[in-house]
């Protein structure tokens, strides 16, 4: 059984291992603020972290997840009561409509601000442009990125556990 870290938490991954790692994540492990969307690879709602990497948990099977691996979801970004500099921008550009893209929005920009602290307007658009947002709050997302690049203040949960 594929024994891994989920959110700081050693978990061993029981279950079939054709089941799509959102199913676990929202059904049997309870962390549902990763969202299902379109189911099919196309939305990112269901943006999650592995090893560091942004990943669709839709698209993703349980027996795809490697031994040991590092699983971070919308729940274990914040540290501890501190929110992620993502967060907090979020919370200050007043960026969700409905919500419900916003999980995987946030983890894919981390990811972005991760790999590239200080990001132009167009490596934005590269790294965000798969995250669907129907509500249409792309100008408040991009402010909201904008406003943590540069300030090296974006490191992930994951960065932080490796
Ligand atoms: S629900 Fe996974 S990409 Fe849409
Ligand atoms: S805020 Fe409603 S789908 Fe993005």
């Amino acid at each position: 059984m594929t024994k891994v870290t989920l959110n700081g938490r050693s978990v061993e991954l029981d279950g079939d291992g054709d089941m799509p790692v959102l199913w676990y994540l929202r059904d049997i492990a309870g962390l549902t603020g990763t969202k299902f969307g379109c189911g099919a690879g196309l939305c990112g709602a269901c943006t999650i972290h592995v090893d560091g990497e942004a990943l669709r948990s839709c698209q993703t099977r349980l027996d795809d997840i490697q031994d040991g691996s590092s699983i971070t979801t919308i729940e274990g970004l914040a540290d501890g009561e501190t929110l992620h500099a993502l967060q907090q921008a979020w919370a200050e550009h007043n960026v969700p409509q409905c919500g419900y893209c916003q999980a995987g929005q946030i983890m894919q920009a981390a990811v972005l601000l991760t790999e590239n602290p200080n990001p132009s307007d167009a490596d934005i658009d590269e790294a965000m442009w798969g995250n669907i947002c129907r509500c249409g709050t792309y100008q408040r997302i991009k402010a909201a990125i904008r406003s943590v690049a540069g300030t090296g203040s974006a490191s992930t949960a994951d960065a932080a556990r490796a």
